[in-house]
């Protein structure tokens, strides 16, 4: 396989700029990190703020946008231009109910005709390169070789493939086979995205890919996809993608300093301290996965109001608690 190169997912409300800084000064080994999505006509002070050059530098940032209007696309992409940036992600991907009843996000893949027609205006348009990252359909897989059918069509960038229905949520296993079928049947650059949160996962991920290449007899299909966006598996391990690479999983110390970054970023630019507690909660929900026996720290991190004492938990459970990515 060729060497991987790796990014970060989007996740609203978790990867924004603070703890994209903080990921980069103790571990920088992604290649490109994906922006949480902007979903206004014109971007407002908080979207701003996460795509603003200086809170990006040094990182290879690509923002991404939701919206199911051609017009509200091409007007965001030229706004981010006019920052710098030359590439902009489509969210075609984002399964929640508000978005969806709207056909925007996994929703447009409800209405094929109308994703298509979007797509050809914004592929006409856009001063900036676009990539995709999508769902393989509303209901099921059945549906995805149409949707394929629909992005070979437009020279997108990449395409990114987090192959689940967006019934699915994130509940079942990602559809390795859909996966496999826009191997074999795309010509787009393809990234995986999905559920890779361990080494192990990843070696099984490449086993397929490369089950599928001794059946044709070629190395062409693990050569095909050279990317991985990965998500949850970096906020429960922030050391994967160096596991990935074949360094040695971090240890709790570096977990901690990282940690200690991310708190501080956040109180440098967020008013009040409720707002930061807010975020660093979010992010427990995840952080505390491999921890011995976090139940009793995490409980005492959800109530707690004040940094001081938010503080004096974390360390406690950083100095009480083993640290053991799976
Ligand atoms: C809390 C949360 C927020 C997310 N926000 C976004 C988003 O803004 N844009 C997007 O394309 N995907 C978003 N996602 C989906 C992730 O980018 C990714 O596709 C998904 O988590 C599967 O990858 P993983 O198994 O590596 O986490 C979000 C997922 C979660 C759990």
């Amino acid at each position: 396989m060729a060497e991987m190169k790796f990014y970060l997912a989007p996740m609203e409300g978790l990867t924004g700029f603070v703890f994209r800084n903080a990921y980069q000064k103790h571990f920088g080994d992604i290649d490109t990190y994906f922006t949480p999505f902007i979903n206004n006509k014109k971007m407002n002070y908080k979207e701003i703020k996460d795509i603003l050059p200086e809170h990006n530098k040094g990182m290879h940032v690509v923002p991404q946008i939701l919206t199911n209007r051609a017009e509200d696309f091409l007007a965001i992409a030229k706004e981010l231009g006019n920052y710098g940036y030359e590439s902009v992600n489509l969210n075609l991907g984002c399964p929640s109910g508000t978005v969806v009843t709207k056909h925007r996000g996994a929703g447009f893949l409800a209405v094929p005709e109308e994703l298509d027609h979007f797509l050809e205006e914004i592929f006409a348009d856009c001063p900036l390169r676009i990539s995709v990252k999508t769902r393989i359909g509303i209901n099921d897989a059945g549906e995805w070789e149409r949707i394929l059918s629909i992005y070979e069509k437009y020279p997108m960038e990449e395409l990114i493939i987090h192959p689940r229905v967006q019934k699915d949520f994130y509940n079942n296993t990602p559809d390795m086979d859909a996966f496999l079928y826009a191997v074999e049947n795309s010509r787009h650059t393809l990234c995986y995205n999905g559920d890779i949160c361990s080494v192990d996962d990843y070696k099984a991920w490449i086993q397929k890919m490369e089950g599928k290449d001794r059946e044709h007899g070629s190395g062409s299909t693990a050569q095909h996809t050279e990317h991985m966006m990965l998500g949850r598996g970096i906020l429960k391990n922030p050391g994967l993608v160096g596991e990935l690479m074949g360094h040695a999983p971090i240890t709790k110390d570096q977990f901690h300093a990282f940690h200690d970054d991310v708190l501080k970023g956040y109180l440098d630019v967020m008013s009040g301290e409720r707002n930061t507690l807010f975020r660093m909660k979010e992010l427990w929900f995840y952080f505390a996965k491999y921890f011995t026996e976090p139940e009793k720290y995490v409980k005492q991190i959800k109530k707690t109001q004040r940094v001081a004492e938010y503080r004096v938990i974390v360390d406690n459970l950083f100095r009480e608690q083993e640290w053991k990515p799976e």
